[in-house]
């Protein structure tokens, strides 16, 4: 895949709404992009991400901020705020970048008020982006509540770009409340999905984890011919790590930090990552060197 340069740039805001169309704090906001930066995101892969500025950004109306969010919304918003996407389409000479989002502080809070015709200062594409190796038949995406979005754009990347690479993804989440969107369409394609929740309310009942375990060893695949791509909550990044590296599994799984500066400058994103053929560690920048890393090298 082609990474795309990154820069500075205004994008103009088409849309943003609830995602589930359940008055939950899911949001999709989509943002329309021309000239330098039409091409720059048009060339994103999946897995990189933007630094949004939300400074300037105003509140929603006090009876609209959630109970827990009334006393941290009133934080200035100093520094920007990653996001990955979760679809990104041409039309004509303009870009489309779709960013699901969940309300979660004040940044999230304070975007749920852009409005059409707004515009919003973003620094990107950044990161590494998922790799994708061409000798794979099947691909696992494995996603855990918010790891969705950037597994969704790879779903898509890859049924439109490597029709060849059976994809199957596993979104699973606490309960059905906490999807960030209707699991049974995990994308634009209609790839076939596995849904999980760790109470048994909607799809197979148990950690996402531990069904994509029981599907690789039911499967008969080839591990040399599988690719996992994971993105979610660390403790089953870990998980899905350790199954894919006892399993022999290429795994690539998307890391999250706080990201101050996003390009590598602030050092405060920093993952512990094994040295090949040693048993030290070094420290890699998760905007820079990742957010995708291999999940051989991680240090849980
Ligand atoms: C590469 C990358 C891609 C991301 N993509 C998305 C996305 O597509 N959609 C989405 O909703 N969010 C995404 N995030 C997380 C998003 O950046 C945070 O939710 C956002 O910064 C929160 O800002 P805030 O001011 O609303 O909340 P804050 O006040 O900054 O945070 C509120 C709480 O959320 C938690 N939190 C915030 N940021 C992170 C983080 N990076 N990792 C773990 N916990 C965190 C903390 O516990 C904190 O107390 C991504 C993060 C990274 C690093
Ligand atoms: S966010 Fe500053 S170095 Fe990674």
């Amino acid at each position: 895949m082609k990474k795309a340069n990154k820069g500075q740039f205004w994008g103009r805001v088409c849309g943003n709404k609830s995602a589930t169309g359940k008055g939950q704090c899911f949001y999709k906001i989509t943002l329309e992009f021309e000239g330098q930066a039409a091409k720059a995101f048009a060339k994103a892969v999946p897995g990189q991400f933007a630094e949004i500025d939300l400074s300037k950004t105003s509140l929603p109306a006090a009876e609209k901020i959630p109970e827990g969010l009334k006393d941290a919304c009133k934080r200035d918003i100093i520094l920007r705020r990653p996001f990955s996407f979760c679809d990104i389409t041409t039309k004509g000479n303009k870009t489309i970048v779709e960013i699901l989002y969940c309300v979660v502080g004040p940044a999230s809070l304070r975007m749920t008020t852009l409005k059409a015709g707004d515009t919003v200062n973003i620094i990107g594409p950044l990161g590494n982006g998922f790799s994708i190796p061409k000798d794979k038949k099947t691909a696992l995406l494995v996603s855990g509540g918010m790891g969705s979005p950037p597994l969704q754009h790879l779903a898509d990347y890859l049924v439109k770009n490597n029709p060849k690479i059976n994809v199957l993804t596993f979104a699973g989440a606490r309960t059905k409340e906490h999807f960030p969107f209707n699991p049974k369409r995990f994308t634009k394609q209609k790839i076939e999905t596995i849904i999980t929740t760790d109470d048994g309310s909607a799809g197979l009942k148990g950690f996402v984890s531990e069904h994509l375990e029981r599907w690789i060893e039911k499967s008969g695949q080839k591990e040399s011919e599988m690719i996992i791509y994971a993105c979610g909550p660390e403790a089953m990044l870990a998980r899905v790590a350790e199954i894919a590296n006892s399993s022999n599994i290429e795994c690539q799984i998307s890391m999250e930090r706080r990201m101050a500066c996003g390009i590598g400058v602030c050092q405060g994103c920093a993952v512990e990552c094994r040295l090949e053929g040693s048993s030290e560690t070094v420290y890699k920048m998760c905007c820079t060197d990742g957010p995708v890393f291999d999940a051989k090298e991680v240090v849980f």
